[in-house]
């Protein structure tokens, strides 16, 4: 099985990233996942779309979206809500329209790391009707890490962690092969 999770996060030493890398290292044998961030995407203009197509960037992650059986979501909170780079990136990549489907409809994961409190559910419970809009077919346990600063040392996270990213890939993957 192949996987794609994507980091929201453009910071070098973002946690949502090492989250990605964490789901990453823990997956089993069987299971690949591919950890990609949205460097490179620019902001959406349908005068820039109209003018010069898709940007190769937005069609290099449409390439690896469609080559994996699932898609893993890592997404900051940023003020309640997705970050606007994460929520551009979903934007092109519904772009054009007939490519959405294909594109979307396959089973998606959210997940999300904060050094606050509430583990990104506001920002998740908020992406609910944009994925759904998108045609994701969402898998119901969202992963939410709260305390984030506490749980890594720098890449290496702490073992309660590792069992808990464990345990919802798990469910992850099986989700995943029921609805493949
Ligand atoms: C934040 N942060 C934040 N955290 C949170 O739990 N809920 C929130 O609503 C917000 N809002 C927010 C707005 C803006 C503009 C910034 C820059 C930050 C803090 C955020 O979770 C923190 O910066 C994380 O470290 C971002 O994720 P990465 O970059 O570490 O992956």
């Amino acid at each position: 099985m192949k996987l794609i999770a994507i980091s929201g996060s453009l910071r070098k030493a973002s946690f949502n990233t090492r989250l990605a890398n964490l789901i990453a290292d823990t997956a089993p044998g069987d299971v690949t996942v591919d950890v990609t961030t949205l460097h490179g995407i620019p902001l959406y203009n349908a005068d820039d779309e109209a003018e010069s197509g898709i940007p190769e960037p937005v069609e290099s992650l449409r390439g690896q979206i469609k080559a994996a059986d699932g898609l893993i979501l890592v997404t900051p909170e940023y003020n309640a809500a997705m970050p606007g780079v994460f929520k551009n990136a979903l934007d092109w990549l519904t772009r054009p329209g007939e490519e959405m489907k294909p594109t979307f409809s396959r089973p998606t994961a959210l997940a999300g790391a904060t050094p606050g409190a509430w583990g990104t559910a506001y920002s998740q419970a908020g992406s609910l009707v944009n994925l759904r809009q998108m045609g994701c077919l969402l898998f119901p346990d969202h992963l939410r890490i709260s305390k984030a600063g506490d749980r890594f040392d720098g890449e290496k996270a702490d073992d309660k962690l590792v069992e808990q990213v464990d345990g919802w890939l798990t469910g992850f993957v099986d989700f995943v092969t029921t609805n493949n």
